[in-house]
């Protein structure tokens, strides 16, 4: 049997960071469902459809093929046969992965994939839903959080490195518009599981929060 760390928490938390270097401390796959999700989103931008459009979202999402594939314990994912890795961590694209991912349809397609990775290996795996919904069997469970103000900041500095113009202010409000919308939806809401561990990371480094995962695995 395959061992399963689940990691969830809202946007900017340090989810992938965390999960990233956990996976390679443990020598496990690291899964960012985040990204399967956003590459479904460019997805239905590419195809112009709106982020109202819940009946378009429902059929257009079929025609896209989502899957994974690791190059150098390097998660790449693929839309239809192409890497989009290097276009799925803009604004546009995580505003439309969050108002698409309640979607049925989209997320029936998505957890069906991260079922079947996490069965076939040792998987460090995060997201929304993963200890509540898509493996809640895991091990190890963890809701990893910070506080809004430190979110915004991190995100802030992650766009600025990419050298692109971005505004504080906004990328908080989006954060809790984001939060409302993740923790408040219909369909598998991001809350924390009642057997994960609560880390908040707003006062931690990346290594102290990294140590108190793996010393959950022990
Ligand atoms: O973690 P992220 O910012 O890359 O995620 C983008 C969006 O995808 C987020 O707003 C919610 C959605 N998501 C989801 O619904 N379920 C997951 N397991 C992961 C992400």
């Amino acid at each position: 049997m395959s061992y399963n760390i689940a990691i969830d928490g809202p946007a900017g938390a340090g989810k992938s960071t965390i999960a990233k270097l956990v996976a390679k401390r443990m020598h496990f796959i690291y899964v960012d469902t985040g990204a399967m999700y956003r590459a479904m989103a460019l997805y239905l931008i590419r195809r112009g459809v709106g982020a109202e459009e819940k009946e378009k979202i429902e059929k257009v999402c079929q025609e896209a093929q989502i899957s994974i594939e690791y190059q150098n314990g390097e998660q790449i994912v693929l839309l239809n046969g192409e890497n989009v890795n290097g276009l799925l961590r803009t604004e546009e694209v995580g505003n439309m992965a969050s108002v698409s991912s309640p979607n049925r349809a989209v997320r029936e397609k998505m957890v069906q994939i991260q079922k079947e990775l996490a069965e076939k290996a040792d998987v460090v795996m995060d997201g929304r839903d993963i200890g509540t919904c898509v493996l809640p069997d895991a091990q190890v469970k963890v809701y990893l959080t910070a506080s809004t103000k430190v979110r915004a900041m991190r995100r802030y500095k992650e766009l600025e490195e990419k050298g692109e113009t971005c505004d504080l202010a906004k990328i908080e409000a989006d954060i809790a518009e984001r939060d409302h919308r993740d923790m408040t939806r219909e369909l598998a809401p991001l809350q924390q599981a009642k057997d994960a561990v609560l880390i908040d990371s707003s006062e931690m480094t990346i290594e102290e929060v990294a140590e108190k995962i793996i010393a959950l695995c022990k």
